[in-house]
């Protein structure tokens, strides 16, 4: 498994979310996460939202382990307020913020977060309250390190004028199928063509780079927005013959260079993973250093219907 390095956190480019593990047993949540523990996943994606209740992925989590505090300690655990599920409607205010971080905390039954996103852009933020809601989570020790989740590279410098702590991650929705934040860059300035059009802010996945904040690409085999995954999908026939023949070369699964097709790019993202399938979980963490060449980096790219001008 490859490692990369957030501002000081080495991590997995392969990681497991837990968005869909609310109706799981104990043992079968124990045997997910053992399952990715073995093969180099020691890094786990929340949500103040995810679960059948608030907080209710948290709690599922941490009461199927139980993890003692060293066991604690072994891994990295990242989570992300800012969404009022009853509504819905965002909140970036400082006591929706802190008020959320503590339910978590009690939830994940543990002292402190490794990694807290906010979760969505906050049409009404006010980056002073962020910056006191930060300094008393960090302060506290209740939070390490901080980052967020789909925003553009505006928002993140209007954050990035209040906040002190730097911005680690930027979490948002990458696959091969679903992937304007790469491929908008590819077709830029082609008039009438879709993909041209910029609908991340503008050159998203540049601005990570230049600022040291890593991609986490969310739904990585999802086709488009929760609507099933793409891999073995009718409705992706030459997609689905370069992932085969591709799996096929480098003895892997299809699932892997899916996977691959993230983990090659030089920007040093991170995937997240959602499956509750143990076996899906190695399969996409035999993606993690697949040396794809250019060549099939971009006949994937094209086999799942972008254009390369
Ligand atoms: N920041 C955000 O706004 C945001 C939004 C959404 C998600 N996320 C994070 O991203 C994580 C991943 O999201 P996701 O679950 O939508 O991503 P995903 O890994 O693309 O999709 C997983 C889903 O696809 C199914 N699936 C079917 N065939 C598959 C195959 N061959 N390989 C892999 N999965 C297959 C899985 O079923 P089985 O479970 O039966 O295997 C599961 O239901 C979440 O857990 C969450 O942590 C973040």
């Amino acid at each position: 498994m490859k490692t990369i390095d957030l501002k000081g956190i080495a991590a997995p480019n392969v990681v497991l979310g837990v968005m869909r593990i609310a109706d799981m047993s104990d043992e079968e949540i124990r045997t997910l996460i053992g399952t990715a523990r073995d093969v180099g996943i020691d890094f786990f994606d929340h949500a103040a939202v995810y679960g059948n209740e608030l907080h209710g992925c948290e709690r599922r989590f941490a009461e199927a382990l139980r993890l003692t505090s060293s066991q604690r300690a072994e891994i990295t655990l990242q989570t992300k307020a800012g969404i009022v599920k009853d509504g819905p409607y965002f909140d970036y205010s400082y006591e929706h913020l802190t008020e959320s971080v503590d339910a978590s905390l009690a939830a994940l039954q543990t002292d402190y977060i490794d990694i807290l996103l906010l979760h969505r852009p906050d049409a009404l933020v006010e980056p002073e309250e962020v910056a006191r809601a930060f300094d008393e989570l960090h302060q506290t020790g209740k939070v390490r390190a901080f980052g967020v989740s789909n925003h553009t590279p505006r928002q993140i410098d209007l954050l990035r004028k209040y906040v002190k702590q730097p911005l680690i991650a930027n979490q948002l929705q990458l696959s091969i199928t679903h992937s304007p934040i790469v491929a908008q860059g590819i077709a830029t300035n082609m008039s009438a063509e879709e993909q041209s059009i910029t609908i991340d802010g503008g050159g998203i996945v540049d601005y990570c780079r230049l600022h040291d904040i890593t991609v986490q690409a969310w739904s990585p085999y999802q086709a488009g927005f929760f609507n099933g995954p793409f891999i073995g999908n009718d409705d992706y026939p030459e997609l689905n013959a370069v992932l085969d023949r591709l799996a096929e070369k480098y003895d892997v699964t299809p699932t892997s260079i899916a996977t691959a097709w993230i983990t090659r790019h030089p920007a040093n993202m991170q995937v997240v993973l959602g499956t509750t399938t143990p076996e899906r979980v190695v399969q996409a963490a035999a993606g993690s250093q697949i040396p794809l060449t250019r060549a099939e980096w971009y006949e994937l790219f094209r086999a799942a219907g972008h254009i390369v001008p």
